[in-house]
């Protein structure tokens, strides 16, 4: 494995474009955990053992708004090293901010740059609350595929709006790229691996599992319709103590709202939430099939 800073020592360890075998990219901010892991496990199933595996490490300043966390973001290069060898990545491209911003960046400053206009998706769900987010992670993923030139790339569900961003500049930019989204990793009570699980205190993160049975509840209600689906979820969200909720939101596979009225039985939908555990904002979301039934469920021994 070799770690590279620049696009020279970059091309020096993987090979020009054209003169090496189909190359993964598995971008990342650091602080890498088995979610990580499985990312990379996730590429190498891809390309095979003849293709490469790079994992970049770069905190983003741009996708982080003035007063978020990107001071006190874990830096742990070391550490993820470690975790990339034992995964067999064959490359780590942890770049300068120079490398990435020639011209200099600040946290959220996205007027002083040519950047990616990530389209009104952005505006919603998260973008609410972080208005400038998916311009700068739309902005260094499309720094990350020109340096890097991959084949495919791969992202965790988990951030699943910044997945389907992704795919869609991918997609409308025609930049070559196949973006792969994998599962989102999960602790034994459901909570989905994040690096900011870490700032968590024990109670903060016993209290944190609560967003994995709000999920839940709206998939095992999913059945009944939407309206019941997400009652269900809110039902459980009033049981849990110490989460402060942003947002629980039902949407189509792509983010498109719901059709107004009932919809076709089987709908593929994604239910997201966000919340804030102490000082900690959460994100979690879920695949579900909903059905047409209408009764809520508390009627159905009524029958
Ligand atoms: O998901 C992340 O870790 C980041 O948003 C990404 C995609 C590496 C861009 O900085």
């Amino acid at each position: 494995m070799t770690l590279a800073h620049s696009r020279e020592e970059l091309v020096a360890s993987l090979g020009a474009p054209g003169e090496r075998g189909r190359v993964a990219l598995v971008p990342t901010m650091g602080a890498l955990h088995e979610g990580h892991a499985s990312l990379v496990r996730e590429a190498r199933r891809r390309v095979g053992p003849e293709g490469r595996v790079v994992v970049s490490v770069f905190v983003n300043p741009l996708q982080f708004a003035p007063g978020e966390d990107l001071d006190r973001y874990p830096r742990t290069l070391d550490a993820d090293l470690e975790v990339c060898a034992g995964e067999g990545v064959d490359v780590v491209f942890a770049p300068t901010a120079e490398e990435v911003y020639p011209g200099g960046v600040e946290a959220g400053r996205t007027d002083e740059q040519v950047t990616v206009d990530p389209g009104p998706l952005a505006a919603e769900l998260e973008g609410v609350t972080r208005p400038t987010h998916f311009r700068g992670v739309l902005t260094v993923v499309a720094k990350l595929f020109g340096l890097v030139r991959p084949d495919l790339a791969v992202f965790g569900q988990k951030d699943y709006q910044q997945l389907v961003l992704i795919t869609q500049m991918a997609t409308n930019l025609c930049l070559g790229v196949e973006v792969v989204g994998a599962e989102t990793v999960r602790e034994a009570d459901g909570l989905a691996l994040s690096s900011r699980n870490r700032y968590l205190d024990p109670e903060q993160r016993f209290r944190a599992a609560a967003l994995h049975r709000v999920l839940v509840a709206a998939r095992e209600a999913a059945h009944w319709g939407p309206d019941v689906a997400l009652e269900a979820a809110r039902a459980e969200l009033r049981q849990a103590h110490g989460v402060d909720l942003d947002y629980l939101e039902l949407r189509l596979p792509d983010l498109r709202p719901l059709p107004a009225g009932p919809v076709p039985e089987s709908t593929e939908a994604r239910i997201l939430v966000a919340a804030r555990v102490g000082t900690t904002r959460l994100i979690d979301n879920m695949p579900l099939t909903l059905g047409a039934r209408r009764e809520p469920r508390a009627t159905e021994g009524d029958l």
